[in-house]
């Protein structure tokens, strides 16, 4: 009966590692504030996994908080989805560890952010960054959460928490939920503005948009984009041949909602000295109200605090129910207290 009534969940979290850019929110947030009526919502800042690379602290904690007043900003309602963060909820580290022990090596050795990782921080390759999927797995589970809004990239780690999921109820019985990647059809991949061939990250920032970014760096940035070196100069999609143009092209549907024959009409004879600016333009004025409302709430410390406060309480009352269940059924002896 609890399962007829019961909401779809939706889960879904973000690394506080960098500032927030246009790849984590045309991939993920655009995605979340939506649902918000028909999904029971869980979002939070990801920071025990920030540490499987080396943070500053001070910055982290920093960038943790402006974390919340972004997503707040990209419209997720603090009334209306449960908003904290991850170290606030213990029992992520705790199905973090069981889950390890049902994740396989073979398993983890085969993950492309561990490889990609682990050659961008060659003097680092420790074992929590080998074995983050199983902390992910848990961040999921614990909710038992039915849609993971992602980008792309994580689409691999959402199916390995699916593996860990139906191995762990093929031993135990209907334990964990098994969860679906949400990834959209717009924005699942941009790839940086200076580098088409990679996607966009902070460790590119010539190439990255940030989300607090000032509209004058934003067209800057689009103004420079690196387009493609055949001598069409025409606004046309095709990701083998024109990747520039096409990143470009995703860019501006994402934030327009217009498709990709629309926009090619529209800008058909022009060439990419003015599209480019156009798609900077249309990023400038969707992130100038995220902007403008970020920089309010931060100025509202108060406000924050009592929203991951919230959120945590919500939050820890799910999974405490969870990690009880597993515990039991892997056989541990049921806390006195
Ligand atoms: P992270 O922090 O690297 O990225 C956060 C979200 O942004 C998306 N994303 C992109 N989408 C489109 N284009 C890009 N260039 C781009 N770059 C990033 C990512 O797909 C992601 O949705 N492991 C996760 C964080 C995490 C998580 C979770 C996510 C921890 N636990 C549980 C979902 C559920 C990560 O590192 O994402």
């Amino acid at each position: 009966m609890e399962n007829e009534i019961r909401k779809k969940i939706m889960l879904s979290g973000i690394q506080p590692s960098g500032d927030l850019h246009l790849g984590n929110y045309l991939g993920a947030v655009k995605n979340w504030g939506a649902r918000a009526d028909e999904f029971d919502c869980y979002y939070f800042m990801a920071d025990l996994h920030t540490l499987t690379v080396r943070q500053n602290p001070a910055e982290l904690r920093r960038r943790t908080l402006e974390q919340l007043a972004q997503y707040i900003a990209c419209g997720i309602d603090p009334e209306k989805n449960t908003l904290f963060v991850q170290s606030h909820v213990h029992e992520h580290a705790e199905l973090g560890w069981i889950l390890n022990c049902y994740t396989m090596f073979g398993e983890l050795s085969r993950m492309t952010q561990f490889k990609d990782k682990s050659a961008k921080n060659a003097d680092n390759i420790n074992g929590g960054l080998f074995t983050y999927p199983a902390l992910m797995a848990a961040d999921i589970l614990l909710y038992q959460a039915d849609y993971v809004p992602v980008g792309e990239d994580q689409r691999q780690h959402c199916e390995l928490t699916r593996d860990i999921a139906v191995r762990f109820n093929n031993i135990y019985g209907e334990v964990f939920k098994i969860p679906e990647a949400y990834v959209p059809k717009a924005g699942a991949r941009v790839m940086g503005l200076a580098n088409p061939g990679s996607k966009m990250s902070k460790s590119d920032p010539a190439g990255c948009v940030f989300l607090m970014e000032k509209p004058e760096d934003i067209a800057r940035k689009f103004k420079r984009a690196v387009t493609d070196s055949d001598t069409e100069n025409c606004v046309r999609f095709d990701m083998k041949e024109k990747p520039g143009v096409s990143n470009l092209m995703n860019i501006y549907s994402a934030v327009t909602g217009k498709s990709f024959e629309e926009i090619e009409r529209e800008f058909s004879g022009c060439g990419y000295g003015v599209f480019k600016p156009a798609v900077g333009d249309a990023v400038i004025e969707t992130l100038r109200p995220i902007r403008e409302e970020a920089q309010r709430l931060l100025a509202d410390k108060a406000y924050l605090q009592q929203v991951y406060t919230d959120g945590a309480q919500r939050a820890s009352a799910i999974a405490r129910k969870t990690l009880r269940k597993v515990y039991k059924k892997v056989g541990l002896v049921e806390k006195p207290f």
